[in-house]
């Protein structure tokens, strides 16, 4: 296949979801391709794992960076010499500029483990579960300004359990992130992800009516 979308996978860190895009990518007829890898983090496993996989792969350290402008600048220049056309933030923990993102618009998509809007920003299985929610999950979502915000392109609950740890908590969600990754990613190859009025639609899927209740009576 020649016209697979080109995808390039940032992260920071153990790389799981950057491995659930690798494994799908790999799948015979699967219509998007992994370009290059990048980590802000030198010895992020992410990078072994696209090393394994025979993925091109670099290390931008953003501590080596003045500003954020300059760190940005290195990686906006790596995305472009690969011919990106949809960057995948993967467990990546920068925040990126308002002029980054507004470049990579429509083509930056990012995974974080709440249901957005809820919960944004770091510690979200804490707080989860110091709200108390009885229900828990994660969100793909296309990039815009503003940390873990734009159009939600899909989304997955789980339960949470009376005696959840955090750990637990995020084991059970990040389960599902692997699922709904590259889920998001090939609806988005197959060009049937669009945006309209700041909400995603998407062509020929059927709707999953069935209903998620949490607790359950015996
Ligand atoms: C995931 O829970 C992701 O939602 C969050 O960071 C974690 C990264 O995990 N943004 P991994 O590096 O993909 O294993």
């Amino acid at each position: 296949m020649t016209d697979r979308l080109k995808v390039a996978v940032l992260v920071s860190g153990h790389g799981s979801n950057l491995q659930a895009l690798i494994d799908a990518c790999q799948k015979p007829g699967f219509p998007a391709q992994i370009v290059r890898v990048i980590s802000n983090v030198k010895g992020a496993f992410g990078i072994q794992r696209a090393l394994k996989a025979g993925i091109p792969h670099s290390v931008i350290d953003h501590l080596k960076f003045e500003n954020r402008t300059d760190f940005e600048a290195q990686i906006n220049d790596e995305l472009e010499s690969c011919s990106a056309e949809l960057v995948c933030l993967a467990g990546f923990m920068r925040l990126l500029t308002g002029s980054f993102v507004k470049k990579w618009r429509g083509r930056l998509v990012n995974i974080h483990p709440s249901l957005l809007p809820a919960f944004k920003g770091l510690d979200t299985h804490a707080r989860a579960l110091a709200a108390g929610v009885k229900i828990a999950g994660c969100t793909i979502h296309y990039v815009s300004q503003g940390m873990d915000a734009g159009p939600i392109i899909a989304q997955a609950a789980v339960p949470v359990m009376p005696n959840d740890s955090e750990d637990i908590l995020a084991a059970r969600i990040l389960q599902q992130e692997h699922i709904i990754f590259p889920l998001a990613l090939k609806m988005i190859a197959e060009r049937r992800v669009k945006i309209e009025d700041g909400r995603v639609h998407i062509d020929g899927i059927t709707p999953n009516n069935s209903v998620i209740i949490s607790p359950v009576l015996n």
